[in-house]
């Protein structure tokens, strides 16, 4: 039987997997993400590849998921607003150690794809994934089909402007969504709001002992499951502004599903609820219109490596 590799290239780790037609992961492997380093990091993801493909046979192709905006033939990452990636070459650098087909894919869109073959997206034709971490980012599938655009950047929703002059982004630009909507928009929050030594912050401040450099994004979600109303507050304040950007996105796009990943769709109700909430608080005509549904992922971290490897399978041989 065929299967595929799919690579996922994160922050800190970048995942692998061997995945099946069916969209299961039948073998894992990662590695540690080299640090800023973009020649390091082809290497150890092409090692990470060839470990993978030693114990399979009929692999149709490597799908490599990362975040970036990345050429339309899958070739090159032309830019990371919070990498160090700039015209990286990253599939040739790769295709120089591993002798199977490659194709780079932006890591929301992997993420999308994955979930809307085999995960929460999976009864929908018409979705939207988002991805809260680091950044935000996007992947719309469209009538059936991953939406990329004149150029490849088809779903960058992150660096939609949700704010005239607003705070600055990793792109450059200032008051993007992923300046308020993303993960670390919400550790940003939570450590100004440790720092201000507020009572209402001692539950958090406990958490990190005082230290707010050591304060985690899921510190806050653990915090909020504990009911702690400051932690409470700042998932709502995200989902207040991940909301209101799906209903700009459904003016565009008029999808039946957002599915959330990411580390902080962890919180599950505690963000989906404020953004279900912003949604329809932005929606025109409600009461008189259908509204689309939200949802957590369910594949959970494992969407990219999904996504990345169901497009390989797809890669014409
Ligand atoms: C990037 C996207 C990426 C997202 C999530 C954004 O800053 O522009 O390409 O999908 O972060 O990683
Ligand atoms: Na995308
Ligand atoms: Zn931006």
């Amino acid at each position: 039987a065929t299967v595929s590799i799919g690579i996922d290239i994160g922050g800190t780790k970048i995942a692998g997997g061997v995945v099946d037609q069916g969209g299961q992961i039948v073998r894992r492997a990662r590695r540690d993400t080299p640090a800023q380093d973009p020649d390091a990091i082809a290497h150890t993801t092409a090692d990470l590849i060839l470990e993978l493909a030693a114990g399979a046979d009929h692999i149709a192709g490597v799908g490599v998921a990362c975040a970036g905006y990345i050429d339309k033939v899958g070739s090159t990452v032309l830019f990371a607003p919070n990498l160090a990636w700039r015209d990286e070459p990253l599939k040739a650098r790769l295709s120089s150690q591993v002798e199977l087909p490659v194709l780079i894919e932006n890591d929301a869109n992997a993420a999308a794809y994955g979930e809307f073959l085999h995960g929460g997206g999976k009864a929908a034709d018409d979705m939207i994934m988002m991805t809260v971490g680091t950044g935000v980012g996007g992947g719309i599938i469209n009538d059936g089909n991953l939406v990329r655009g004149a150029f490849g950047f088809g779903g960058e929703i992150g660096h939609l402007r949700v704010m005239p002059d607003g705070l600055p982004c990793g792109c450059g630009k200032r008051g993007c969504l992923e300046a308020y909507g993303s993960g670390s928009a919400l550790l940003r929050a939570a450590r100004k709001l440790v720092q201000s030594g507020a009572p209402e912050a001692a539950v958090l401040s406990q958490m990190c002992d005082g230290d707010v450099a050591a304060l985690r994004g899921s510190h806050v979600t653990e915090a909020a499951k504990a009911d702690d109303p400051a932690a409470i507050g700042l998932l709502a304040d995200l989902g207040r502004w991940l909301g209101e950007a799906a209903a700009s996105l459904s003016a565009v796009c008029d999808p039946e599903l957002f599915v959330i990943g990411g580390g902080v769709a962890d919180a599950g109700d505690l963000l989906l609820e404020p953004m279900r909430a912003a949604y329809r608080a932005q929606q025109p005509g409600l009461g008189q219109l259908p509204v689309a549904g939200f949802a957590g992922a369910t594949l959970g971290n494992d969407a990219g490596v999904i996504g990345a490897a169901m497009l390989a399978m797809e890669i014409e041989a």
